[in-house]
């Protein structure tokens, strides 16, 4: 994605930090992601991969408050978006217009200031700036109900390195590894090729595809779908949303 540069980025997003994951440090991969702790509770556990600014995950989590999510994005100034808007949805206030975080009861949080948002305002969905992969790898086995992956980056042609896609071999081991048994990888894209490439691949890496459709908007999910920032944009233009839905095999 695209993005120019925020300004007051990373101060933007410390404000809001109570609505991260806590960083770990990089070079322990031992040290691992607690989720148990982080939302106070052990309710189902989704992550989204490649979040974007938010827009689906904002909807989910309200439309589905049952579960806690997580939703990762490794630019910041992209995740920045995310999160201000996922607080302003929760009533936790907005950007004050010279600058700064206004909360709802009138505390301004200038740049670089962090709010210690209360946990009860915190609501069922974390960020993180991070690399999908790196993240994956410090959850624990079996313990995901959904790994969400929509419109990923297609790397598209021959050449490209198609390691870098989202569904790529390295990305569906950690995938299977860290969902339950009976968890859900669910994906869509407008891309033909990626498409394609991800249904072939999902059942060498260990998935049953369960479910498949080149057109989303007239299927059965239909009315159930959340439209995200990248399929409003493809849609406009005519582009048929494909979407599959896999489970682990043999776990
Ligand atoms: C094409 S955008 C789609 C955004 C959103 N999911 C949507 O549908 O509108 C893909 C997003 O995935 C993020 N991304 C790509 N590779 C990633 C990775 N390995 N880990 C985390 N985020 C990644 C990009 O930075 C980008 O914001």
């Amino acid at each position: 994605m695209r993005m120019r540069k925020k300004r007051h980025g990373s101060e933007r997003l410390l404000a809001l930090s109570a609505l991260l994951c806590p960083v770990l440090p990089d070079d322990d991969e031992k040290v691992k992601i607690e989720p148990e702790k982080i939302f106070g509770n052990d309710h189902p556990l989704v992550v989204e991969v490649g979040c974007g600014k938010g827009d689906f995950i904002v909807r989910l989590s309200a439309e589905k408050p049952a579960c806690n999510y997580i939703a990762l994005e490794r630019i910041s100034d992209v995740a920045v978006v995310a999160v201000e808007k996922y607080a302003r949805s929760r009533g936790l206030g907005a950007m004050a217009p010279n600058g700064g975080w206004l909360a709802p009861d009138g505390t301004l949080y200038k740049n670089g200031a962090v709010w210690a948002i209360p946990e009860e305002l915190r609501g069922n969905v974390r960020f993180a700036v991070a690399d999908a992969n790196g993240f994956l790898a410090r959850l624990g086995d079996d313990s995901l109900d959904a790994v969400i992956a929509n419109f990923s980056d297609p790397w598209p042609g021959k050449g490209t390195d198609r390691r870098k896609r989202l569904t790529s071999p390295a990305f569906l081991e950690n995938y299977r590894r860290v969902l339950k048994p009976d968890g859900l990888f669910s994906f869509k894209t407008d891309n033909d090729e990626l498409f394609d490439y991800t249904a072939e691949i999902l059942p060498e890496n260990g998935f049953a595809i369960r479910y498949l459709t080149r057109d989303l908007h007239a299927s059965d999910r239909a009315a159930d779908n959340i439209v995200t920032e990248y399929e409003r944009n493809f849609t406009e233009q005519g582009i048929p949303i494909k979407m599959l839905e896999a489970t682990p095999v043999g776990k």
